[in-house]
């Protein structure tokens, strides 16, 4: 009886420490069925051609929905991404769809929207396995699977040089999950291949212009480099324009291979100076929210809504350029 009356005491207490419509730890924040929601998305960036298209598939599709969106662009900074998130929270928004910069540093604005009972839906990106778990922290995670995406790159190499390459390779965002499984499906399929070997690798933080400096910085200490594997296409193309500033072709000289589909990506292989690069689908608006509809309706989420990508190359840019972003 006594112990009762312990527990009934310590659930109380719990719930007036957590607040109204708060949640325990073990429990994911509920969201009710209703015609139209304050939904918040936090975007990382905007300064690529990929988070703009993603930025604008979210807007459209929340546009026709009808749902309110609000919308923060942390500009590269993931102290700010929290700082936004926690706004959001303020505002009362029913849900939140966080891109989150860097696997770690975002963990904080994860728990901090459970504590409040708003649901977190990952896009794009993910957050540390061991900090926050999907079905547990958040409600689940949509988007492509970088590892393979990277070892598709690889793949595209091995065939175009018959396993020859010394590569420099550009990586992504540090910290960022794009980063991390990028480089690990990459460097994955080559380990066992005796002639494709990475000479150099440095973070061009997914920007052209970055890309490009360290892609010129590289390439003057390591003048034998066959190939450029670049985490996105932005550092793709600021690595064409390094290769062309030190005179070398592009494409020829030096094969490129990438991620993403841009369209600058694209005219860039029809042009005959990049190999390939594996599609990473920024159109995530019809995705997301039709995940909300069914977290609303009371389904199951499965922890990871995996995008599947397609692979552009010179066998099909030129039909393809026409609707690339
Ligand atoms: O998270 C996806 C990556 O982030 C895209 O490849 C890149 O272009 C973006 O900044």
């Amino acid at each position: 009886m006594l112990r009762r009356t312990f527990l009934a005491l310590a659930a109380s207490a719990a719930a007036i420490t957590l607040g109204v419509g708060a949640v325990s730890a073990q429990e994911l924040p509920k969201l009710k069925q209703k015609d139209k929601y304050k939904v918040g998305f936090a975007q990382t960036e905007s300064n690529n051609p990929w988070r703009i298209a993603q930025t604008e598939s979210m807007k459209a599709e929340a546009a026709k929905l009808g749902h309110q969106l609000v919308y923060t662009d942390a500009a590269g900074s993931a102290a700010k991404q929290v700082a936004d998130v926690n706004s959001m929270i303020a505002q009362g928004v029913d849900m939140i769809f966080l891109a989150p910069r860097e696997e770690k540093p975002l963990i904080p604005a994860v728990m901090a929207a459970k504590r409040a009972g708003i649901p977190v839906v990952l896009l794009d990106r993910n957050v540390d396995q061991s900090l926050a778990k999907a079905g547990k922290d958040y409600v689940t995670f949509i988007g492509s699977d970088f590892v393979d995406e990277g070892r598709r790159a690889a793949e595209a190499l091995d065939k175009a040089t018959g396993g020859k390459a010394q590569i420099i390779q550009l990586e992504g965002t540090t910290g960022s999950s794009p980063a991390n499984d990028r480089r690990k499906g990459f460097e994955d399929y080559i380990k066992n291949k005796l002639g494709m070997k990475i000479i150099a690798s440095q973070s061009g933080d997914f920007a052209r212009d970055k890309g490009r400096q360290v892609a010129e910085t590289l390439l003057q200490a390591h003048p034998g480099a066959t190939a450029i594997y670049a985490h996105n296409d932005e550092m793709a193309i600021g690595a064409i324009s390094a290769l062309e500033a030190a005179g070398k072709k592009p494409g020829q000289d030096v094969q490129i291979v990438s991620i993403d589909g841009t369209r600058d990506a694209l005219q860039a292989i029809i042009d005959g100076k990049m190999l390939a690069t594996v599609e990473c689908n920024p159109k995530f608006g019809p995705k997301a929210f039709e995940t909300m509809a069914r977290y609303a309706k009371g389904e199951q989420i499965e922890p990871w809504v995996i995008n599947t990508d397609r692979f552009f190359d010179k066998s099909n840019a030129g039909q393809l350029i026409a609707d690339a972003y």
